[in-house]
């Protein structure tokens, strides 16, 4: 693999000709997406970017993970998928809620669950839920809004991720959703 400065030294180059510089900018931030990174300081980024979400709820949202497990993924994708989940926790909970964002390091592996003791999914219905714009009957009885997206984004950037993704839910009582994401450098 071509290192970081290699490539801007090729940058760097005036006689690089544009859409060749483009290509190595692209690897270049590909590359710096993939650094290892603290995984706690991610989850804690992700929660305080919601805060305007969960502050006016009174709702409170712990993070449990090891100070110092490192993540070496995506980093930017990792963090759309536990912001969007992050949402969903929040939107369908009831106000003074807690949620729980846990990470733990499982053999080659990261696991992050996202926990909330919301309004949970039926049974019958979450098979459905990844679906583009599909949206479970529990949203029409609490008014919650959305698009039905989050969820098949989430999917989509799991795939990318090489990640596995499971939810379990119990109806009235919560929602669990846990991604298991590859570690290796
Ligand atoms: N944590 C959760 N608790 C209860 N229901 C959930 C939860 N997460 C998802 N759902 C259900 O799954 C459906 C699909 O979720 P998804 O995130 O894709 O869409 P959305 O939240 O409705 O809209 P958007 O994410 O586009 O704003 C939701 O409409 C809701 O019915
Ligand atoms: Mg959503």
């Amino acid at each position: 693999m071509i290192e970081i400065p290699q490539i801007f030294e090729i940058i760097k180059d005036s006689n690089t000709p544009p859409h060749i510089k483009n290509d190595y900018f692209e690897r270049a931030t590909a590359q710096l997406n993939r650094l290892g990174k603290l995984l706690d300081q991610l989850l804690s980024e992700a929660k305080e970017e919601m805060a305007y979400r969960w502050k006016p709820k009174k709702m409170q949202i712990l993070v449990d993970s090891d100070e110092s497990l490192f993540i070496y993924t995506d980093g930017s994708a990792l963090y759309r998928i536990v912001t969007n989940l992050l949402s969903n926790a929040i939107k369908y909970s009831y106000e003074n809620g807690k949620v729980m964002i846990s990470a733990k390091e499982k053999g080659e592996s990261v696991e992050i669950s996202i926990e909330d003791h919301g309004i949970g999914i039926k049974e019958k219905e979450l098979p459905r839920i990844f679906e583009r714009f599909y949206r479970a009957s529990n949203c029409s009885q609490t008014g919650a809004k959305g698009m039905g997206l989050g969820l098949a984004l989430v999917k989509h950037l799991c795939e990318i991720l090489n990640a596995k993704i499971s939810i379990e839910s119990k109806y009235t009582l919560g929602t669990s959703v846990t991604v298991l994401i590859p570690n290796s450098k």
